[in-house]
């Protein structure tokens, strides 16, 4: 038998190894969801969220000028309420200004350019829902006009992306990707 060969005994070790590993796996799985239920307690508690493929949010409690943060499908999510001078400053920066020029929102088809009207939730551009993973490595940016465009900074690497989530300077090479998202009522925002 050469080295790489194993012998009937030794391969049932193997399965039973891999089998504690998908166990440990597993349980780790449900502890990291329960974790996230603090995180979420301004959601309805909605069979939809019981399921994480989509979830609902109340916003009500969100002011004009800050964040809230959400977990969904393991990814936090910033959700912002944006004061007329954050929507100004991205509403003016013309499309050559832009490192990525696509809007990268997943209710729009992928071609659609990085307008702030294709980047932010409602017509009048108050909110503004996105992933928040920076599209270099993966950290979690800051946020509150962060950075040197008044919006989100990686410290990471340096990535500052604007007042619509998107990237200005820095190695990140897209926009922050903003999910499926739309108002269920007038206080109510469905992520899925
Ligand atoms: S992960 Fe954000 S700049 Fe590198």
């Amino acid at each position: 038998m050469s080295q790489t060969e194993l012998s009937a005994e030794e391969v049932a070790a193997q399965d039973r190894r891999d089998f504690l590993f998908l166990t440990t796996g597993a349980a780790g799985t449900v502890a990291a969801a329960a974790a996230v239920w603090p995180l979420i307690d301004q959601m309805n508690p909605s069979a939809d969220v019981l399921a994480l493929a989509s979830i609902e949010v109340d916003v009500s409690d969100v002011a004009v000028g800050t964040q809230l943060t959400v977990e969904w499908l393991g990814k936090p999510v910033f959700i912002r309420r944006r004061t007329p001078e954050e929507i100004d400053e991205a509403r003016k920066v013309p499309l050559s200004a832009l490192v990525d020029p696509l809007a990268r929102n997943d209710n729009l088809p992928p071609d659609a350019p990085a307008t702030d009207e294709n980047r932010a939730l409602d017509k009048g551009g108050e909110w503004l829902v996105q992933i928040g993973v920076c599209t270099h490595l993966g950290c979690v940016p800051l946020g509150n006009r962060a950075g040197d465009f008044d919006g989100w900074f990686c410290p990471c690497h340096g990535s500052h992306y604007d007042s619509a989530g998107r990237i200005r300077k820095g190695p990140a090479p897209r926009n922050l990707q903003i999910p499926v998202a739309r108002f269920v009522d007038d206080k109510t925002i469905k992520l899925g």
